[in-house]
């Protein structure tokens, strides 16, 4: 908001997080984003306070924080976005609007508003739109600040007026041709559910089509390639591998699900039952195989593990599919050591059983298999004779079928991955 021209106070209730922003630290790896913020702070338009009483003034608060699943449940916890609707709320003024950014069940913008309505000064009439976000990780700054779409949830006797505002914020992307939809409160929230519900089923439904090539001996590859040139298709989201993790695919169709079955739709939505499922799987298959190739046992065996973030390009370890797989060969007795460009410090936090090492040679000394689990841009560069020349033995297993079979066979390697033939 700050690099579109705006004056922002962003508010966190994390001190932390606020003083290493307000250095030019960003508290994750995002590419671009501690640049940007070099770029951004020096012209004063942005400043972090943990303190809503600075917000006051503000004719926008975006309201961004997160809705994980709840614990043992699939429904999303939307406690975080209420929390800071009434830690705001006595701050608004009448021509404030608040907009919501958090992904939210459909009916919270609705209930949300009678709170913030509920907490605001008397005599405050409460504007609330809401505006989905739906950028990836990996891609955050160009997502918001040129995103595909806008969506615009409006509703009650300030409609016009709130649609007039999130125009003037979004001035310079619309003005560069962006689409924008105007739509109530209850599909503006179903946008943004039923958008990663759509990309979950789409890779779910490649990995799904990867079991049935391995039981034929097809190549998913070839498949995916064939079945992207028809564009009512198309060619992405269709990478086979193991699967989707992070923290909004897994979660979302979860709380989707939730939330369908407590509207009377649950039949609607029981095929992202299968989409879940199928993702799952794909995480032990990939165990399977590592343990198959490894002669029917991982016990004793050493694991080299390349890649601990869900996705490259981010650090983000949530639900991630490589550190379940690393996590499910040591349970069953493998000594395992995991590399990642960037996701280190958090994967130990998380997991301090696993071993790390920082340098992909590292980790893959001594091991009997190479695992690449995530993919990012340095695995794909590696030297498969040099590794060679590190490993136990040279079996490589390509869970994200990014990697060159051909050149890490004629490196000397076995190679194997999830939907394509042995040879
Ligand atoms: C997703 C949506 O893409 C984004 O629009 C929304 O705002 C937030 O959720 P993100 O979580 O950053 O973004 O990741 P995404 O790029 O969608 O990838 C999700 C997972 O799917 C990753 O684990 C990725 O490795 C996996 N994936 C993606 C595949 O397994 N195959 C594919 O073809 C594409």
């Amino acid at each position: 908001m700050a690099e579109l021209g705006h004056t922002v106070i962003a508010v966190d209730s994390d001190a932390g997080k606020v003083e290493s922003l307000s250095r030019g630290v960003a508290p994750m790896f995002e590419p671009g984003l501690d640049e940007l913020l070099a770029v951004v702070l020096p012209t004063g338009r942005l400043r972090f306070t943990t303190d809503y009483a600075q917000a006051a003034n503000a004719d926008v608060h975006f309201i961004c924080v997160g809705t994980p699943q709840r614990r043992g449940e699939n429904a999303a916890d939307t406690s975080f976005v209420f929390a800071a609707a009434q830690s705001l709320a006595p701050h608004l003024s009448g021509k404030a609007l608040v907009v919501g950014k958090s992904t939210v069940p459909v009916g919270t913008a609705a209930r949300l508003r009678d709170r913030l309505q509920q907490g605001a000064p008397s005599g405050v009439g409460v504007r609330l739109a809401w505006n989905p976000e739906f950028l990836r990780e990996g891609f955050a700054i160009r997502d918001t600040v040129a995103p595909n779409r806008f969506v615009y949830g409006v509703q009650g006797p300030s409609a016009d007026a709130d649609v007039a505002l999130l125009d003037e914020v979004y001035a310079s992307p619309l003005a560069s041709g962006t689409p924008r939809l105007v739509t109530d409160f209850a599909t503006a929230e179903l946008v943004k559910v039923a958008a990663n519900a759509f990309l979950a089923t789409k890779i779910s439904f490649i990995n799904a089509m990867a079991e049935v090539c391995e039981a034929a001996g097809a190549d998913v590859v070839q498949l995916a390639d064939a079945l992207g040139h028809d564009d009512r298709i198309g060619r992405k989201f269709l990478n086979a591998g193991v699967g989707f993790g992070g923290g909004c695919l897994p979660k979302d169709i979860r709380a989707f699900m939730a939330r369908a079955c407590e509207l009377g739709a649950d039949e609607a939505l029981g095929f992202l039952r299968e989409i879940d499922a199928i993702n799952v799987r794909r995480r032990s298959r990939m165990v399977d195989l590592a343990r198959e190739q490894c002669g029917g046992t991982l016990a004793g065996r050493r694991v080299a593990v390349l890649g601990a973030a869900f996705k490259p390009d981010s650090d983000d370890i949530r639900d991630s599919p490589a550190l379940d797989v690393a996590e499910a060969a040591r349970q069953e007795g493998a000594v395992v050591t995991v590399h990642d460009p960037k996701a280190i410090e958090a994967a130990r936090l998380v997991h301090p059983e696993l071993a790390y090492a920082d340098t992909v040679e590292g980790a893959c000394m001594g091991a009997n298999v190479v695992l690449h689990l995530t993919e990012w841009k340095q695995f794909r560069e590696i030297d498969p004779a040099a590794l060679a020349a590190v490993v136990a033995n040279p079996l490589i297993i390509d869970g994200r079928n990014t990697l060159d079979p051909a050149r890490w066979r004629s490196a000397g390697w076995v190679y194997r991955a999830l939907g394509r033939p042995t040879v």
